[in-house]
């Protein structure tokens, strides 16, 4: 069981809260914010205290932290969060939600996994990944870090998936493709060949369209 520092005051750290107190051993035991958005020094019932100073109240020796943030700016918001935490010492934990489905699959550090996902087996998952609920991962995978999965996404088997990349609810990727880097999938898109680093794909079949991906999220 971990003490943990959850970062963030706004719904998904309010989501990270109640899943991580309903369905985990682990025990939340503050919030962190940094100290521009500091304006509660409580949060459900527990203190919040600013980012810049966190190490020096909870030490990373006793405490561990979780930084389950959105996708915003293609998941690198996350990513600074995660690797300043990092810098500081901090270990992380993931949250593996009781209520999904997996099979001794590697899973990275500072992961949210929600309910009713399902990663089969032979599939790996990197540091910094949210799958929110109801995702099918198929096996043989690759997810690589600071990825974001939103709800009922089908990968299917054999893909590998690069950093930062994005996928919209109800999208679907054939399965033996390779999602580069950065890769925005726009929600319903139907992905039928690799994807080109930083590009926005959307529709059925899906297309490139040129809408910058860092402009939209
Ligand atoms: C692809 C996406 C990022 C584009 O966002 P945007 O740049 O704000 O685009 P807009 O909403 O201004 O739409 C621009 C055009 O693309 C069309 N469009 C938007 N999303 C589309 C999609 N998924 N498939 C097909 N066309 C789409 C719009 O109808 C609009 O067409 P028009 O110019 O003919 O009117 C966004 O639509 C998307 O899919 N986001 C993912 C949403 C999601 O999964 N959220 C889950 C909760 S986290």
């Amino acid at each position: 069981m971990a003490k943990v520092i959850i970062f963030g005051v706004l719904d998904t750290a309010e989501l990270a809260h109640y899943y991580l107190t309903h369905d985990s051993a682990d025990e939340v035991v503050a919030f962190t914010v940094n100290r521009e958005y500091l304006k509660e020094t409580e949060f459900k019932g527990l203190p919040v205290v600013a980012f810049e100073e966190v190490e020096t109240i909870f030490p990373p020796q006793e405490f561990k932290f979780f930084a389950p943030m959105t996708g915003r700016k293609m998941n690198k918001n996350r990513e600074k969060v995660y690797l300043d935490a990092k810098a500081k010492g901090y270990e992380f934990i993931s949250y593996i939600s009781s209520k999904a489905t997996v099979f001794n699959n590697p899973i990275g550090e500072n992961c949210f996994i929600l309910e009713d996902n399902t990663i089969q087996p032979f599939t790996t998952i990197g540091n910094n990944v949210v799958l929110w609920s109801g995702n099918h991962i198929g096996h043989h995978g690759q997810i690589k870090d600071h990825v974001f999965f939103t709800s009922h996404v089908v990968l299917s088997g054999h893909c590998v998936v690069d950093s930062y990349s994005f996928f919209g609810v109800n999208s679907t990727i054939r399965d033996y493709l390779h999602i580069g880097e950065g890769t925005l999938v726009a929600m319903s898109a139907s992905v039928t060949k690799s994807t080109e680093p930083w590009g926005v794909y959307m529709g059925s079949p899906a297309e490139k369209k040129p809408i910058p991906s860092h402009k939209v999220y």
